[in-house]
Parts: structure tokens; sequence; C-alpha cells
């Protein structure tokens, strides 16, 4: 077996392990497991506990990779970099809603390498990497296979790292021009809906590489198409992310670039 594909057989099998710790933790959790970082901003221990396993395993099993995480930071620096959400859509897995996901993506240099997103509660599990397909559980996703539908329906992601008026100019230029959008809470399961094909298009003015990483790798390898600032801004500050099916006219395309260029 090759290094790569034993990197992704690996990442794989702690997403589901780690879905079952945060199900697990959620079901017994104790006293001070949420904690509040900003307005509609949560952090519990499970976010905690499912990055320590997902660092202290992939770093175990390929100790020269580097890891960049949402909850603990960097460690490490190689040419593989692992770049994980632990839990993405913290509001969604507290409150009982089934759009959360475990999303684990791993750079090769500054090049999308790897991805896999575990939805736990719904029991999916996605996973792509570069040159070998996307797939969600055993069904390879193919967008160039599955024209764009005319229901036009896009995933809009919103946070407070991005201004009101900004978001609503979105929404205003999206229903103005004839899509229907629907906001799920979890940038992981956005852009899994989009390589799956559930919708045309994910877009989020601004996304941290931890959302982002492992879905723009199944979009990409399901035939899709992705726009986003350069990899290294990427990493340090975040960046617009507007994520689509390859089948989108021209004019919608337009559209959509129109909207993302005019983030604020
Ligand atoms: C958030 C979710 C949300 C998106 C935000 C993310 P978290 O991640 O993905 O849908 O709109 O931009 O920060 O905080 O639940 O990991
Ligand atoms: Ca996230
Ligand atoms: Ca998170």
């Amino acid at each position: 077996m090759t290094n790569s594909s034993r990197r992704l057989d690996l990442a794989r099998d702690l997403a589901r392990e780690a879905g079952a710790l945060a199900r697990e933790m959620r079901q017994t959790q104790g006293s001070g497991f949420v904690a509040v970082k900003g307005p509609q901003d949560f952090v519990t221990a499970a976010d905690q506990a499912v990055e320590t396993l997902l660092r202290e395993r992939l770093l175990a099993a390929f100790p020269e990779d580097g890891f960049l995480g949402e909850e603990g930071g960097r460690q490490g620096k190689g040419d593989f970099t692992w770049v994980v959400d632990p839990i993405d859509g913290t509001t969604n897995y507290l409150r009982g809603l089934p759009e959360w996901g475990i999303s684990i993506g791993c750079l090769y240099k500054e090049d999308l390498h790897l991805g896999v997103i575990h939805l736990p509660d719904l029991g999916r599990t996605a996973h792509a990497q570069r040159g070998e397909g996307a797939f969600l559980d055993t069904e390879r996703l193919d967008l160039r296979k599955r024209p764009a539908t005319d229901s036009r329906l896009g995933i809009l992601g919103h946070s407070d790292r991005v201004s009101l008026k900004s978001h609503l100019d979105s929404i205003e230029g999206l229903l103005g021009g004839g899509f229907d959008y629907r906001r799920q809470g979890s940038a992981c399961f956005g852009l899994l809906a989009v390589a799956a094909g559930w919708a045309d298009f994910y877009f989020e003015a601004h996304l941290n590489p931890w959302d982002a990483i492992a879905g723009l790798v199944l979009i990409l390898e399901a035939g899709g198409t992705v726009n986003h600032g350069a990899m290294q801004a990427f990493l340090e500050a975040g960046s617009p992310v507007l994520a689509a099916h390859p089948g989108l006219e021209n004019a919608t395309r337009d559209l959509l670039e129109g909207i993302a260029s005019r983030v604020r």
C-alpha cells in the first residue's frame, strides 16, 4: 500500500472513530461541556477531545507531516499538512440537528490532496484523493454524469466574521437572480452536498481552511469547480469560497462570481 492510500484509509477510519466519540460525549456530557467563544459561537469538550484524538493518531502514523486544527492550531511542518475541523457545525451537534461533521483534509505542499467528511448522525462518509475520484460511502460521485437541474438551489453560509450587510446583499443577489438557497449551519455538510449533486453551489464569504479543505477536494474530484484565495493566505487568514456544479450556465456563474466579488 502506498503512503498516500495509507493516509486516506487512516483518515476514513479515524473520522468514524471521532464521530462515535463525539456522539458518545454528547450523550454523557457533564458540567463544563460547553463554553461560549463568542455570539452564537460555542466550543464543547468534544471539539477538543476529537481534535486531540485526530492530531495524536495522524501524527503518530505520519510523524513527518504537519497539522493544523481549529482548536489547537499548528503543530509540526512537512510536505503533507493535515487540516482538521474536529466538529464542523458545533451548534447543530449540540442541539441534535444532524448536519454536522468531522472534516479531515490534507494538503501536499500547497495543493489539495485528500479529504474525508464523516456525518455521524446521518451515517454517511465521503472521501476523495486527487486523481482517484470522490466517493460517498461506496457510490462514486461524478457531477459530469449528473446534469445541473433547473431548480437553481444553492447553499449559503454565514458567520459573524463577515458583515451582516454583505450577507444580506448575497441573499438579495441570489433570490433576485432566480435562485433559492438553504443555510444548514455546517460548511462541510454544504460542500459535501455540492459534491453529491444535492445543491448546485456553496458560497460563504469567509471560511477558515479547516472548514473547507476536505470539501474542496471532494468537489474537485467529483468534477465540480472551486474558487478561493491563494493557499498560503487561505491557511493564514481564511478566504471566500465558491464551489459549484460544473454544468452551471455562464450567466449563473457570472452572477455567483459577482456576489463573491462584492463581499466586505
Ligand atoms: C462553522 C460552520 C458554519 C459556517 C461557519 C463555520 P463551526 O463552523 O461551518 O456553517 O457558516 O463559517 O465557522 O464553528 O461549527 O466549526
Ligand atoms: Ca467549522
Ligand atoms: Ca469546528
